[in-house]
C-alpha cells in the first residue's frame, strides 16, 4: 500500500466516509491527517462549476465559462491533435477555477440515433470514439486536472437510464462497447472513470467486479479511481468491494454507516476498504498538489472557434453554390442565426462566457446582406407572420441562408427522441421558401442524426452540429470560403429510422434492453446488409477534390499518396477499414481501423502513412476469453468515407489460436440480417436464455423500479404524484426547455431517493416510502417514523 502511513492514522469511520462525497461536488477531507478534498465539475465541453449550493442538474447557475463544441461535433474533425488542444484549454480553465476533476469525456456508443445524449458522445464506432476520448483525456490532464471518461459502460439509452439492464453478448461487449474505453484508458491514462447507471448482463456497472477490477485494472492497467454516476450507486458496500471508490453525490453519514456496519459484521473486509482508500488517495493527493493555471478568455474563445471550424461537415454543394459569391445578395433566415443552438441540455450545459451569433458576425465578412428574418419560433409552433416576413425577404435576395436545426427539447439528457425529424414549423417554412427561390443553402445545428429527406429541394447543406460559443463565425468562415470545410460524419445517416435493427426495441421500456443486433451498430449494419443510406459514416465534402494512389501495404501499416487536384487548399480525412471475407466468424463487412487528416495545398501531393495497431486485426474469442487474430487473408480498404473506398489491397495474417468458437448456429449474424433476430438465436449468441421481464402490472413496485412506474402503483396518492410529474414534464416540453431535475426523477429508481438527498433519507426510509406507494400506507408511515429515528440516532453517534 502506497499510503500506509496516512491510512493507519484514519479510523474506520473516517475511511468509510472517504468512500462518498462530502457534498454534491466535493470529496471528504481530513486535512489534519493529510487527506485533502478535491472539487469536481461537469464537463465535458466546458466547465460547469456551480456557485453556492450544488444541486446536480443545475437549478443554481454555474460560473460563466467557455463553451466548446460538444463531443459529437469534435468527432467530426477526425483530428485528435485538435481534440487534445481543446482538452488542454478545458483543463487550464478547470484549474483556474479550482476544479480538480472534470466529468468527461463521454464516449458511449451511439447504438441508436435516438439516444438523447448522442450529442455528448463521439461516435457509433469504438475506434473513432476511443481515439477522440484518449486525446481529450491527455489534453485535460496535461493541465493538472483529472479526466473522467464516462459512462462505463453499455449506456446507450436515456429512458429508465438508472433502471435498465443492457443484455449484450460477450464478443459485442468487448469489440463494440468496451473497445472505446480500452483505447481511452490505455492511450489517455485517465485518473478517474465514471461507472454507468445501468446494469450490464445482470450486474450494476458500479458493482461489476469483472468490469471494474478484472478488465479495467488488471487487463487495461487503469490506476485511477472509479466514481459512481450521480445517484447511480445501488449497493454501496458491494460497489466498494467490487472496485468502486466514490459514491456521488455525497451520501455522508448514510453511506458511511453502511460501510462501517459492513466491516463490523464481516460483509466487507477492512483490507479491501484500505485498498480502495489507498487507490483513491493516489489521485486525490496528486491532484491537490498541482499548481493552479490561469487562462486568457480570448484565447479560449479562439480555440473554441478553431475547433468548431475544423469540425464542419459539408453534406451537399450543388452547382458549387458554396463558397458564397460575394457579388450575390444574401437573405439570412432562421431563429438560430440570431440565437444559435450551440450546445445540448443536461449536466453538460454551460453558462457561456460569450456567445457569437451569425447576424452580428456578418459585418466582418465581404457579403451583401439584404436582411434577416426570424422565420420560425424556436419551439415548434406555427407562426404565419414570421413565415410571411421570411418569404418577402427571400424574394429580394439571390441566395437564402436558412438556419435550421433541432430545438432544445429535441435532444437532451434524460430524454430519448421518438423520431429524427426537424421541427415541423421549420420544415414547413422550408417548403414555402422553395416556392420563391431555387437557391437555398441550409445551415444545420443539431447534435445528432436528423432526417434529411427534404434535401433534394435545396442547393447546399452544411452541418455545424453543436458548435459551441464561437460556432457562428466558424460557420461563416466556411460559408464564405475563408476556410475549406474538412469535417466528416462520425455516425451513419440512415434513409429511414426503421432501417436500423436497434430501432425495433429502442429505447427499451422494460427492465431489459436487448442488444440483439450484436456487432451490427451503425455502418457495421448498413454496410453488411447492403442498405442505402442518406449519408454514410465518414462522409464529408470539400471545396476541393482529392485523389488516392500508390497504396502499399507494409508490415506495420499502409502507405499511399493523396493529391489535391482542385484549386484551393484543403484537408482530407483518409480512412482505413479492414475486413475479412473468408472467415469462420460472423463479421461486419469492414471496420474502421485507422485514419489520418492531412492538409494539402492545391495541386500538391502528400504521402500518408497509417499504422496498424493492437486493434487492427483482432476479434474477441469467447472460447479463449481473449482477443485473438484469425488466420488468413484480410482486405484492406482505404477511402474517403465508409462508402467511398478508393484503394484496396490484401494482407495475410497467421492465427493466434486454433480454438475457434462454433458460430454456425448464428445464421442471422452471418448474413447480417439482424433486424429481427429471434429469442432462440439471440440466446445462442448470449450463451444463456434471454431474460424475461418478471414484473407484471398489478404487482407491487420494487426498490429498483423507476419512479415512472408509479402510474401502476396501488396507492392512489402515488398515482396522483405520477400524474403531477407527467403534467410538469409536459409543461416544460411546451416551454421548449427540458426540466432536467424532473426528468431525472422520472427515470430514477426508488432506491436513488436515498442516494440523491444527502443524509436526509436512508435506504430503510426508502423501503418505508415504497410500502406506502404499494398501498400499505399506515404500515409505511410507522416504518418511516421508526427508520427516521434510527437514522437520527446513528447520525448523532457519527457526528
Ligand atoms: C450524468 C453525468 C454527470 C453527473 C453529474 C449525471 O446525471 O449522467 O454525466 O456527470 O450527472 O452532473
Amino acid at each position: 500500500m502506497k499510503h500506509q502511513v496516512i491510512i493507519q492514522q484514519l479510523t474506520l469511520e473516517e475511511k468509510a466516509a472517504l468512500m462518498a462525497g462530502k457534498s454534491v461536488w466535493e470529496t471528504k477531507d481530513y486535512t489534519e491527517k493529510g487527506v485533502p478534498s478535491i472539487f469536481i465539475s461537469d464537463g465535458p465541453h466546458g466547465i460547469r462549476k456551480q456557485e453556492g449550493e450544488g444541486d446536480h442538474l443545475g437549478l443554481n447557475a454555474s460560473v460563466p465559462t467557455t463553451c466548446f463544441p460538444t463531443a459529437a461535433t469534435l468527432a467530426n474533425s477526425w483530428n485528435p491533435d485538435l481534440v487534445e488542444e481543446v482538452g488542454s484549454a478545458l483543463g487550464a480553465e478547470a484549474s483556474s477555477l479550482d476544479v480538480n476533476m472534470v466529468l468527461g469525456p463521454g464516449l458511449n456508443i451511439k447504438r441508436s440515433p435516438l439516444c438523447g445524449r448522442n450529442f455528448e458522445y463521439y461516435s457509433e464506432d469504438p475506434y473513432q470514439a476511443g481515439k477522440k476520448a484518449a486525446a481529450m483525456i491527455r489534453g485535460l490532464q496535461s493541465q493538472g486536472v483529472a479526466a473522467t471518461p464516462k459512462h462505463f459502460a453499455v449506456n446507450s439509452q436515456e429512458l429508465r437510464r438508472m433502471a435498465s439492464d443492457s443484455i449484450v453478448d460477450e464478443r459485442t461487449l468487448r469489440e463494440i462497447y468496451l473497445t472505446g474505453f480500452e483505447i481511452a484508458v490505455k492511450e489517455g491514462n485517465p485518473k478517474a472513470i465514471m461507472s454507468a447507471y445501468n446494469k450490464i448482463n445482470g450486474n450494476y456497472a458500479n458493482e461489476d467486479k469483472r468490469l471494474l477490477r478484472d478488465i479495467l485494472r488488471d487487463e487495461w492497467g487503469f490506476t485511477g479511481f472509479v466514481v459512481s454516476d450521480w445517484g447511480g450507486s445501488n449497493d454501496h458496500v458491494l460497489g466498494v468491494e467490487n472496485g468502486s471508490h466514490l459514491e456521488m453525490p455525497g451520501t455522508t453519514t448514510v453511506g458511511q454507516k453502511e460501510i462501517i456496519d459492513a466491516v463490523k459484521n464481516g460483509r466487507l473486509s477492512e483490507t479491501v476498504l484500505d485498498e480502495r482508500v489507498d487507490e483513491l488517495l493516489m489521485v486525490v493527493l496528486d491532484l491537490a498538489t498541482q499548481e493552479k493555471r490561469s487562462v486568457d478568455y480570448d484565447y479560449q474563445h479562439a480555440i473554441a472557434r478553431k475547433a468548431a471550424a475544423d469540425s464542419i461537415v459539408l453534406l451537399k454543394n450543388e452547382d458549387q453554390i458554396l463558397p458564397l459569391d460575394s457579388q450575390k445578395t444574401l437573405a439570412v433566415i432562421g431563429e438560430f442565426a440570431k440565437n444559435p443552438r450551440y450546445q445540448g441540455a443536461g449536466s453538460s450545459l454551460i453558462n457561456a462566457k460569450k456567445l457569437d451569433n451569425t447576424v452580428d458576425s456578418l459585418k466582418d465578412y465581404d457579403v451583401t446582406v439584404v436582411g434577416y428574418a426570424q422565420g420560425y419560433q424556436r419551439v415548434d409552433k406555427a407562426d404565419e407572420g414570421l413565415a410571411h416576413e421570411a418569404l418577402s425577404l427571400a424574394k429580394k435576395a439571390d441566395t437564402v441562408l436558412f438556419y435550421m436545426g433541432l430545438d432544445e427539447i429535441s435532444e437532451s439528457e434524460g430524454l430519448d427522441r421518438s423520431h429524427l425529424s426537424l421541427p415541423q414549423n421549420q420544415l414547413s417554412l422550408l417548403k414555402k421558401l422553395q416556392t420563391v427561390t431555387q437557391n437555398i443553402v441550409v445551415v444545420l445545428s443539431a447534435g445528432s442524426v436528423v432526417d434529411l429527406s427534404w434535401i433534394s429541394g435545396v442547393k447546399a447543406v452544411i452541418h455545424g452540429y453543436l458548435s459551441g460559443q464561437a460556432g457562428a463565425p466558424a460557420m461563416l468562415d466556411a460559408l464564405t470560403g475563408k476556410i475549406n470545410p474538412s469535417g466528416k460524419l462520425s455516425e451513419t445517416y440512415p434513409v429511414s429510422l426503421s432501417d436500423l435493427p436497434s430501432s425495433r426495441e429502442f429505447p427499451a421500456t422494460g427492465d431489459y434492453s436487448l442488444y440483439r443486433e450484436g456487432l451490427y451498430v451503425g455502418y457495421r449494419y448498413t454496410d453488411k446488409a447492403g442498405l442505402a443510406v442518406q449519408y454514410p459514416f465518414g462522409y464529408g465534402l470539400s471545396y476541393t477534390d482529392f485523389t488516392y494512389s500508390d497504396l502499399a501495404v507494409e508490415e506495420n501499416g499502409i502507405r499511399l499518396t493523396i493529391t489535391n487536384t482542385g484549386s484551393v487548399a484543403g484537408s482530407e480525412v483518409v480512412q482505413l477499414y479492414i475486413g475479412k471475407e473468408a472467415s469462420a466468424l460472423y463479421r461486419p463487412f469492414k471496420e474502421l481501423k485507422g485514419f489520418a487528416k492531412v492538409y494539402i495545398e492545391a495541386g500538391k501531393s502528400q504521402e500518408v502513412f497509417i499504422p496498424f495497431d493492437a486493434y487492427s486485426f483482432r476479434y474477441f474469442n469467447v472460447e479463449t476469453n481473449q482477443f485473438e487474430v484469425e488466420g488468413g487473408d484480410y482486405q484492406i480498404y482505404v477511402g474517403a468515407s465508409s462508402a467511398d473506398i478508393r484503394l484496396t489491397a490484401q494482407l495475410a495474417k497467421t492465427a493466434t489460436t486454433d480454438l475457434m468458437p462454433d458460430q454456425s448456429v448464428l445464421p442471422s449474424y452471418f448474413s447480417g440480417q439482424v433486424a429481427a433476430v429471434s429469442d432462440e438465436e439471440f440466446a445462442k449468441l448470449l450463451g444463456r436464455p434471454v431474460p424475461v421481464e418478471s414484473w407484471k402490472v398489478g404487482q407491487e413496485l420494487r426498490l429498483n423500479d423507476p419512479i415512472l412506474k408509479m402510474q401502476y402503483a396501488k396507492s392512489g396518492l402515488a398515482r396522483l404524484v405520477y400524474k403531477l410529474l407527467r403534467h410538469l414534464l409536459k409543461k416544460a416540453e411546451e416551454k421548449g426547455t427540458p426540466d432536467l431535475n424532473l426528468l431525472f426523477m422520472y427515470n430514477m429508481p426508488f432506491r436513488a431517493i436515498a442516494k440523491m438527498t444527502g443524509d436526509m433519507i436512508d435506504q430503510n426510509m426508502v423501503a418505508a416510502i415504497l410500502m406506502m406507494v404499494n398501498g400499505h400506507f399506515f404500515k409505511g408511515v410507522g416504518q418511516l417514523w421508526k427508520a427516521f429515528r434510527a437514522k437520527n440516532a446513528y447520525q448523532k453517534q457519527l457526528s
